[in-house]
């Protein structure tokens, strides 16, 4: 299965990187929440280092999960597909925890604010002790006075890589393409929710302005 996603030249590393602490830290019959599964491709890169867990995924759209249904054949007794809107997830229906994990990579973006704190706290609710969460997505640049440099690490992207990522011009055009479907958070943003969810962060991955980062279930 190749990655859905081609935008994003350093995901590969990046999701390495999420799979690897996982699969590192999983105990067997570990249960994994993934919030925004789309087609599956995660949950593949964590099935091909431990086939021990299970994941439940979440995901707006039905089409996606059908196909994560297929991609994941070879471990369909460990995914179960859940279609419903992360802005209400009270009312999916997702099984009750203990999960070990909860992750979501590259949906957090799409969401409200008030939508990507109600995942967090969800997720929270239902970890088991020692649980962590994984939110791997863009960050929010905020600063105009530092917008020069991610264009030069955007620069260096296309000059390493052959490919870009969504760029900008300048900060205002950058400012400009925040919609419903991009508005990433700042990393401080998740430094304050994760605490306040009871979390202790840690960045597993930094690069620009994509981030890898884990926040750790408090006792
Ligand atoms: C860019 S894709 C990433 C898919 C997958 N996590 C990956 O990394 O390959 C974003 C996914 O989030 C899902 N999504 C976006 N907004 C959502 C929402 N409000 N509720 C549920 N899923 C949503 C989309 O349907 C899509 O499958």
């Amino acid at each position: 299965m190749e990655d859905p996603i081609g935008s994003h030249p350093t995901r590969a590393e990046q999701l390495d990187i999420l799979a690897t602490v996982i699969a590192d830290l999983a105990a067997a019959g570990d249960r994994i929440l993934d919030f925004g599964c789309g087609t599956g491709y995660v949950a593949k890169l964590i099935f091909e280092k431990r086939a021990d867990v299970s994941i439940v995924g979440v995901d707006l759209k039905p089409d996606s999960l059908e196909q994560a249904k297929r991609n994941l054949a070879p471990n369909e007794d460990r995914f179960k597909g859940y279609e419903g809107n992360l802005e209400s997830l009270d009312d999916i229906g997702v099984p009750d925890g203990p999960y070990r994990f909860a992750l979501t990579a590259l949906t957090f973006h799409d969401l409200p604010d008030e939508a990507k704190k109600g995942v967090i706290d969800f997720a929270v609710e239902r970890l088991a002790a020692g649980g962590c969460i994984f939110v791997y997505d863009r960050l929010r640049l905020s600063e105009s006075a530092t917008f020069p440099l991610q264009q030069s690490i955007w620069r260096r992207i296309e000059r390493e890589y052959g490919r870009g990522m969504r760029t900008a011009e300048d900060f205002e055009a950058y400012e400009g393409d925040i919609a419903p479907n991009n508005r990433p958070a700042r990393l401080s943003d998740y430094f304050e929710w994760f605490d306040a969810a009871g979390l202790s962060t840690q960045i597993l991955h930094l690069h620009g302005n994509v981030a890898l980062i884990a926040g750790a279930k408090r006792d």
